[in-house]
């Protein structure tokens, strides 16, 4: 599948910065998870924290994604979109008791738990409502994801997860409480991750940690090894679909799962990224000394990743289909010297008023804006509703 084409004649009547999210890449993404991820044990919960736009969210839950929740606003726009209660997991390093509460009155599926306090909290609190919360541990598997050190989350000395040699006394503990069933083990070592190989290296890991716990009389049902894949920021039109069938055959062929066991997968980036772009305007070229800026009208309130992780988000200047031939700093309007998306990079020649689309930015795009300068949060079309605007 092609990507890259843009209703640029309907674009010119909406106010910029907008995201635009093409729902038809959604779809053929969520059509490629299927066919790579056939099996009735392989589960898969969409990462909200990607990005919650009820319009992307209801394509989700279309394809039977269940949802993989970080808060108690989470938590409602997956069940406000329709996610089943019992295929939705909440992970965080710390539930605060509202959200605890809302997830116990909710009946969602799975707390991943990251303490041992944190279960008796869970366990008084479902005590308190005649329950009892089903939990898995999330393990901090001491795994180099090689990725940005901002996202890499599975090392030893990273504050999520329980430590290995905790692991024991954790399973001991939940065992221990009145309110509380295992489960089984919750990991996630990081994000952006294109390489199989820390892939493989988790699921080794998992294999001797489920062997261990068993041995100790303590049965796992679910392993769920969280999120991670890596999408092509290079390559959006040429590469839009990340390699799921690489990703699926890692878990399929390493790990040593029981038809009673349920594989559980929390893929955020991997399905959104491709599909949303962030459409701003160019207001001033603008000559420096030795560079020459395309000072747009978004900014790092409306996509941060660039300022924030260095992160490369390809742009194209969709109102001029002309040679690649100039060199551009493309920067924001922010008060702050890290408001780059990008620098020396090659585009077609770009006047005030051209249309520029900052690609690949459906997954901690939108949902990372933010009002500092006090600006107005970037707004959002689909490819679906974009035929139904009215002309000005
Ligand atoms: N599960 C857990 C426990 C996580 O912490 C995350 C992401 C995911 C799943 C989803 O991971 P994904 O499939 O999207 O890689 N804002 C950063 C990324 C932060 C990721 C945080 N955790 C960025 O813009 O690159």
């Amino acid at each position: 599948m092609m990507t890259g084409r843009f209703p640029v004649e309907s674009f010119q009547q909406i106010d910029t910065p907008f995201y635009y999210y093409d729902l038809d890449l959604l779809r053929h993404t969520l059509g490629i998870i299927a066919d790579y991820a056939p099996e009735p044990n392989f589960h898969v919960h969409y990462a909200l924290k990607a990005c919650a736009v009820p319009e992307v969210l209801r394509e989700i839950v279309s394809a039977g994604l269940g949802a993989d929740c970080v808060s108690g606003g989470e938590i409602r726009a997956a069940l406000e979109a329709g996610v089943p209660a019992g295929r939705i997991v909440f992970a965080g390093v710390a539930k605060a008791d509202w959200e605890i509460a809302l997830a116990l009155d909710s009946d969602i599926l799975c707390f991943n738990v990251e303490s041992v306090e944190e279960l008796e909290v869970i366990s008084n609190m479902a005590a308190g409502r005649g329950k009892t919360a089903r939990v898995c541990l999330r393990v901090n598997p001491d795994i180099d994801a090689h990725t940005h050190q901002n996202i890499t989350t599975g090392l030893a000395d990273n504050k999520f997860g329980i430590q290995m040699s905790d692991l024991q006394r954790a399973i001991e503990v939940c065992c221990l409480l009145p309110n509380i069933e295992f489960l089984g083990l919750h990991f996630h070592i990081g994000s952006q991750i294109t390489d199989m190989q820390p892939f493989r290296n988790l699921c080794m890991r998992i294999n001797t940690l489920v062997e261990q716990t068993e041995q100790s009389g303590v049965i796992v049902r679910h392993i769920n090894v969280g999120g991670g894949l890596g999408i092509n920021y290079e390559h959006p039109n040429h590469i839009p679909v990340a390699d799921f069938e690489a990703y699926f055959n890692v878990f399929r062929r390493m790990l040593n799962l029981r038809p009673e066991q349920t594989l559980h997968f929390e893929l955020g980036r991997s399905v959104v990224a491709p599909c949303g772009s962030l459409i701003t305007r160019v207001l001033y070229v603008k000559q420096g000394k030795e560079k020459q800026f395309a000072i747009v009208d978004a900014g790092m309130t409306d996509l941060i990743r660039p300022a924030l992780y260095n992160a490369f988000h390809r742009i194209e200047n969709i109102s001029n289909n002309g040679p690649v031939d100039e060199t551009y700093d493309v920067v924001g309007p922010i008060c702050e010297s890290s408001d780059v998306f990008v620098r020396n990079f090659s585009m077609a020649v770009a006047h005030r008023g051209d249309l520029l689309a900052i690609r690949s930015a459906g997954a901690y795009g939108e949902i990372m804006a933010s009002q500092y300068n006090l600006r107005r949060l970037p707004g959002h079309i689909t490819s679906d509703n974009i035929g139904k605007l009215k002309k000005k």
